[in-house]
């Protein structure tokens, strides 16, 4: 027996109630699975509750959470402050369609932090957020394309899965430059940069693997983004967290939209927003907004003072 498969065989043994619960999802669901990120072979484990630091499995076996949902959950599981502001919020319902005092309080408590926010749209996801950006970006600038970094995710919206996967350029759509390759942004946009809306980056890239930006990177991105008159859309779904202003602030940036999410939404889904300055917010494309973005009791969490 190799070492592999004398793993694998206690994993089996100790997670059987997993094992039978994954053969029934995956009668129901494709692949067994919604949360895809969280997929291993032979099958993952099915989670029962979490807390702090920890979570447990349907057959009682305890694990440190390394993952805490993608690093949405900066304060852990079951964050206390979070599920009182939750347990408040429910009883006044759980989302109408319209604004509440809850989002309305969050809105102005985001634009005092960030320094780069003037103004917040809600949207349920990260994915959401940066397609909403994208489609602003096209619509303010009147130009079909936008520029990305190879191996840079910002969700699942397709335009923005160029560069992922095994996907080159898009055509169309889509560009790719190399991320800390000025000279390769400056050729794609000397070549299309009338076709660019937006150039969008993540701050520091963490898929795959982490690569922080040379210094002055960034605001060269910005100022070609600026040459080309193209905006510079900022994904700050995870590097919020490093600064309080988040990574504007960090790296003295002036992005003309903002992508949030993730731990913004107090462990809770449904709280990610997308920014734009005041002088071009009326150019935001008219369509309907999603049946969640208005939901007090994720904004009511959210605007919850939560010890960070
Ligand atoms: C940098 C970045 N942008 C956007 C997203 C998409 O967010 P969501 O999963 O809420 O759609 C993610 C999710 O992992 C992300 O890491």
């Amino acid at each position: 027996m190799t070492e592999s498969s004398a793993i694998e065989r206690a994993y089996r043994k100790a997670t059987p109630k997993s094992a039978e619960l994954i053969e029934r999802a995956a009668r129901v669901m494709p692949g067994g699975n919604t949360r895809t990120a969280s997929f291993y072979p032979p099958y993952p484990v099915v989670i029962e509750r979490g807390d702090g630091p920890w979570v447990w499995d349907v057959d009682g076996r305890r694990y440190v959470d390394m993952f805490c949902n993608g690093l949405s959950l900066i304060h852990g599981h079951n964050y206390a402050p979070v599920r009182a502001a939750i347990e408040a919020a429910l009883p006044r319902g759980t989302a109408w369609a319209g604004a509440s005092r809850d989002q309305v309080a969050y809105a102005e408590l985001l634009t005092q932090r960030l320094p780069a926010l003037e103004r917040v749209r809600f949207t349920n996801s990260g994915s959401e957020a940066a397609m909403i950006a994208v489609k602003a970006a096209r619509h303010f600038t009147g130009r079909p394309c936008i520029l990305k970094f190879t191996g840079a995710y910002h969700g699942s919206y397709p335009d923005l899965e160029a560069g992922l996967y095994g996907q080159a350029d898009i055509p169309g759509r889509a560009f790719t430059a190399r991320f800390n390759d000025i000279e390769g942004i400056e050729r794609v946009m000397s070549k299309h940069g009338h076709e660019i809306a937006a150039i969008v980056v993540e701050p520091v890239l963490v898929t795959g693997r982490v690569a922080a930006p040379q210094p002055g990177f960034l605001s060269q991105v910005q100022s070609l983004a600026r040459r080309y008159q193209a905006l510079t859309v900022l994904d700050d779904c995870l590097m919020l967290r490093l600064a309080v202003g988040g990574s504007a602030a960090k790296f003295g940036l002036q992005p003309d939209l903002v992508m949030l999410g993730k731990f913004l939404g107090g462990a809770r889904p449904s709280v990610r927003s997308a920014d734009g300055p005041t002088s071009w917010k009326c150019s935001i494309p008219r369509g309907r907004a999603a049946c969640f973005t208005a939901a007090p009791s994720t904004a009511t969490p959210s605007a919850a003072p939560q010890g960070s």
